[in-house]
């Protein structure tokens, strides 16, 4: 609400009128007859800003000389989805052209041409035009009409940021269809001068007062001769937004201000680990279900890059060969290749075996805010890149207790008091727990943490117990923010951004 909304009525009619609204009130009266109105963006005035019009136009309602009409104006953008297949065509369209060379295409083969999510996509939109696959295959004849309706939906992405009133059809079905286009609602207003304002005999004196004094002024002195415009500190004027931090560049600073202030160190890694560091030096066996390419994204330059440090593939070897000092190892044929595979690390629970190791004199207490990537499918609660708030304790009295107190620490120190711990499996802790924040009635679930095992400390040098954490930051902003939807975080919408209230 606008300081004119809620002043309108109550303030009594001033006709005094500044130059930039006397100048309005020219304008409108030589290009508008009575009673009409025309949309703010067409009143143009030399040698005043949009701004300052506006600024004028909200006075002059105040004043009662203009009227102010509130329109909402809907229009569309692509979203960084939908300008990727207006460059690269949309999937159903790809999917054609494909199977229309080739008669038909087994389900895998066209998964495989398109990528997963646009293969989903491409056999979705093809079943809606009656080409549903049978038996694993998708068989095509050619068909002007499809060909003609894809067309037209190509052409309206194309066209879809002009002003011409798009293709109502198209533009129902891409409302349909999920993060293709963006909608945006703006306010327009429509002015229309008021009939006192007709009437109003607009002194030279008013047209001629300085609202601003110039170098010139000053320096012939001419401001003397002139009345000021007076001012008016409840003048309704447009919003300035000072700099601001992105809420998730905020909360990772306030996490890791706890952090440092509980006497943590503050560790940090590498977007590109190898294999070895992200998995086998936690003990996760070579052929675990998690380092498939399903949910690890792998580098192609694997290999070409020389392991750091050999002896620890050694240690690597062994442990999962044969064990350790009393403890069992997986007992298979361990693969140095597999470790020296390159990948965008999927944890960063890496970094904290990493900085142990080279960190081997206890107490340790470490943390890292980072960010790790996993190749998942989005949705509300899931992102493929985030964040981990990774930590360490490394001690002769780590333990669980002491894990749970760091945990409940932590978390009411961000506000959470009311936390669950709930039992789970990770290949490198035993016990392993899952922490979980309850809120106004619900609960979030956030992350992992457990006692290192014996496989993963004795192996690299550790002589005391490690407790560690990985705890998702998304997830929790989402608590801390009160997100409906993960994605929501990082929508790239400026005027959001600007006005998003940051929790202190
Ligand atoms: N690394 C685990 C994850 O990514 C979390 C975790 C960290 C679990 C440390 C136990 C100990 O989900």
């Amino acid at each position: 609400m606008t300081a004119s909304d809620d002043t309108k009525h109550s303030e009594p009619v001033n006709m005094e009128v500044s130059v930039p609204e006397a100048r309005v009130i020219k304008f409108l009266s030589s290009n508008t007859k009575a009673g009409e109105s025309i949309s703010e963006d067409s009143i143009s005035i030399e040698g005043l800003s949009g701004r300052e019009i506006s600024s004028a136009v909200s006075w002059l309602e105040k004043k009662n000389i203009v009227e102010i009409r509130k329109e909402e104006i809907v229009s569309y953008t692509l979203s960084p989805e939908g300008d990727r297949f207006l460059r690269n065509g949309l999937p159903e369209e790809n999917a054609y052209e494909i199977i229309s060379g080739k008669g038909k295409i087994s389900i895998s083969e066209l998964m495989k041409e398109l990528g997963p999510k646009d293969g989903k996509i491409a056999i979705a939109q093809l079943a809606k035009f009656g080409i549903k696959p049978a038996s694993g295959e998708i068989t095509l004849s050619h068909d002007g009409k499809i060909m003609e309706q894809i067309s037209r939906r190509k052409q309206f992405l194309k066209s879809i940021s002009s002003e011409e009133v798009p293709d109502r059809e198209m533009l129902e079905h891409f409302r349909k269809r999920e993060d293709v286009i963006v909608e945006r609602k703006r306010n327009i207003r429509f002015v229309s001068l008021m009939e006192v304002g007709r009437k109003l005999s607009l002194s030279e004196e008013t047209m001629d007062s300085i609202g601003e004094i110039t170098t010139e002024m000053l320096q012939t002195g001419s401001w003397r001769t002139k009345p000021f415009r007076r001012y008016d500190l409840n003048a309704p004027v447009e919003r300035t937004f000072s700099a601001t931090m992105h809420p998730i560049t905020f909360l990772i600073n306030k996490v890791r201000r706890i952090f440092l202030d509980m006497g943590f160190t503050e560790m940090d890694g590498h977007y590109v680990e190898y294999a070895g560091w992200n998995m086998d030096s936690l003990f996760i066996p070579q052929d675990h279900p998690a380092r498939e390419m399903q949910d690890t994204f792998y580098l192609e330059s694997e290999e070409k890059i020389p392991f750091e440090d050999e002896q620890v593939l050694d240690i690597f070897k062994r442990t999962h060969e044969k064990g350790f000092d009393g403890y069992t190892g997986w007992g298979y044929k361990w693969s140095p290749s597999i470790a020296k595979e390159l990948l965008l690390r999927t944890h960063t629970t890496v970094s904290t075996i990493r900085y142990l190791y080279h960190n081997p004199t206890p107490p340790q207490a470490a943390f890292s805010v980072e960010k790790v990537f996993r190749h998942e499918s989005v949705d509300w609660k899931h992102l493929a890149e985030l964040h981990q708030i990774e930590g360490t304790y490394y001690a002769r009295d780590a333990n669980l207790s002491t894990l749970l107190w760091l945990m409940k620490e932590f978390y009411s120190r961000l506000g959470f008091t009311d936390l669950k711990f709930v039992p789970s499996y990770y290949p490198y802790t035993e016990p392993s727990l899952d922490v979980v924040v309850r809120i106004n009635g619900k609960e979030m679930e956030l992350g992992g943490s457990g006692v290192f095992r014996a496989e993963v400390t004795k192996p690299l040098g550790l002589k005391e117990p490690v407790v560690a954490w990985g705890l998702g930051l998304e997830r929790l902003a989402m608590i801390y923010y009160g997100f409906e939807d993960i994605r929501d975080i990082y929508q790239s919408d400026i005027d959001w951004l600007r006005t998003f209230s940051l929790k202190y």
